[in-house]
């Protein structure tokens, strides 16, 4: 990726600035990026909001997330250059003659400037609107959205028709921010700068992928926005199709963002549908009850602080999906992803296919299949597991299942994690796209999940319950068992 620092000045308008990403992600994101001297000095941080603060005490809410969000020590000389950079401007989103105020702010700053949305997505359409009133676009302009976009595949044709009004497709950058994390990026060099995975990635070597994406937190204060969405909308629409459409795609041509868009997108399109007919047998879904986690007792997700008791949103899904291609016919992606589960663990494991024929029976009955596993977090690395023979004189060959492990912190010892906001902010201000979704793509996961949503309602079934710290329902086991397979735990 390009990290070209001062490569260009902008005006980052951050809309929904004392929000809760804004606070958790974007501020420290941006704090990093001047920690590092990745942010030009001539760019001024505009923080619009609809709460009637003043520039003081927005400064003071920086400086206490930045505190409460930044592990590092905050050196007070990056801290002070940061806060030069801070302009606070209180603006009534949906007040399209209030944006005047916006433009006297802008006024005198520089001429490109980045509008981040994370604000609920249904009023993009009010901002770039009061945008457009007040002249504050032009062809030099990006525009950063947040998920989710949209609530369906019509929601989000709606949205991304009210910003196309204004900004062009290669103006607007739409985040998933599991494209900026390090392991999901490292999915790129993993297939295609290694010969020997390249090379062995189909049908005839791979039996089957499973991908987890486990949270050990539940819903915590924001009940009501969460049971609007669920699990379907909030994880694998976005999040969980991504890391399969990179897993999946043809190798793109080069690294730009029209290679690696149009492959994602024809891994998507290829998945294959999932019906009325076919969802009990595809798909799981599960709501977690009261449980243990960490040895504390929690509650389940009807009794949670706000909980609309007779909710039946979902908070686990599971699902086998199919990708119908020459490429990966027959070979099933097992995607599984909740709340409240043991622990935060995602990854992707690869299982190869086994060895048609065992020589070494005396010792290993059956043979067990080549997997390489992804962590993508916590503690993430690369793990391969193989066969090898035990040292020894005994005249039966012994062998046993070893690991080869690369974990991330080991081998680049020194070298910090970078968050997946940090990265994308950056790719913004350098005007690449390769790491953000393009409409297509999001209309294309819109149409597979809708169909599942779809299906689900249609048959009534309530989500399975689960535990809370476990694993998730029962039933996502036998969605695996049916095909004589096991989820790795
Ligand atoms: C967000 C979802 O997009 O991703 C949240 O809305 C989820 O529900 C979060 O908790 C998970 O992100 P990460 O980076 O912590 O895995």
């Amino acid at each position: 990726m390009k990290n070209t620092a001062y490569q260009s000045a902008s005006e980052i308008v951050l809309f929904g600035a004392v929000g809760d990403l804004s606070r958790r992600k974007l501020i420290p994101a941006l704090y990093q990026l001047e920690q590092v001297g990745l942010l030009n000095p001539d760019s001024r941080i505009v923080a619009v909001a609809r709460q009637d603060l003043d520039l003081v005490s927005f400064t003071e809410f920086v400086v206490e997330n930045l505190n409460e969000f930044i592990s590092e020590t905050i050196e007070p000389k990056v801290l002070e250059r940061f806060k030069s950079r801070l302009v606070f401007q209180q603006l009534d989103f949906k007040d399209t003659d209030s944006y005047v105020n916006l433009a006297e702010t802008l006024k005198g700053g520089h001429e490109t400037r980045i509008y981040y949305f994370s604000t609920p997505p249904a009023i993009y359409g009010d901002i770039t609107d009061g945008l457009n009133a007040a002249g504050l676009i032009t062809d030099n302009d990006r525009v950063v959205m947040e998920k989710p976009i949209g609530h369906c595949l019509e929601s989000s044709k709606v949205i991304n028709d009210q910003v196309s009004r204004y900004f062009k497709e290669n103006q607007i950058y739409r985040i998933d921010h599991y494209l900026g994390k390090e392991t999901v990026l490292n999915l790129l060099v993993l297939r295609f700068a290694n010969s020997l995975f390249t090379n062995n990635w189909d049908r005839d070597s791979i039996d089957h992928v499973q991908i987890t994406v486990a949270e050990s937190v539940g819903i915590e204060g924001r009940w009501g926005f969460y049971d609007e969405a669920g699990q379907m909308r909030d994880m694998i629409q976005n999040h969980l199709l991504q890391i399969l459409s990179l897993l999946a795609m043809e190798p793109p041509a080069d690294l730009s963002a029209d290679s690696i868009r149009a492959e994602k997108l024809k891994a998507v399109k290829a998945l294959a549908p999932i019906t009325r007919q076919n969802i009990a047998e595809k798909t799981v879904r599960g709501q977690y009850a009261d449980g243990f986690l960490n040895g504390k007792a929690v509650p389940g997700y009807l009794n949670e602080e706000g909980a609309n008791k007779s909710s039946n949103t979902e908070t686990f899904v599971a699902i086998k999906a199919e990708i119908n291609n020459w490429r990966w016919k027959g070979v099933p992606f097992y995607l599984r992803t909740g709340k409240r589960m043991p622990a935060k663990h995602s990854e992707i494991v690869v299982h190869f296919k086994q060895q048609p024929h065992n020589i070494f029976k005396d010792s290993y009955a059956e043979l067990p299949s080549n997997k390489l596993t992804i962590r993508l977090q916590p503690d993430e690395g690369v793990e391969l597991q193989m066969m090898n023979k035990i040292p020894g004189i005994a005249s039966q060959m012994n062998i046993q299942e070893n690991t080869l492990d690369l974990s991330f912190s080991e081998a680049y010892e020194n070298q910090r994690v970078v968050d997946a906001y940090e990265r994308l902010m950056l790719e913004v201000v350098n005007g690449n796209q390769s790491l953000f979704v393009s409409r297509d793509e999001v209309e294309a996961a819109w149409t597979w999940a809708d169909s599942i949503i779809d299906a689900w309602q249609s048959t009534n079934d309530k989500p399975k319950p689960y535990a809370a710290g476990s694993w998730g329902p029962v039933s996502s086991i036998s969605l695996i068992a049916r095909d004589d397979r096991q989820w790795v735990e």
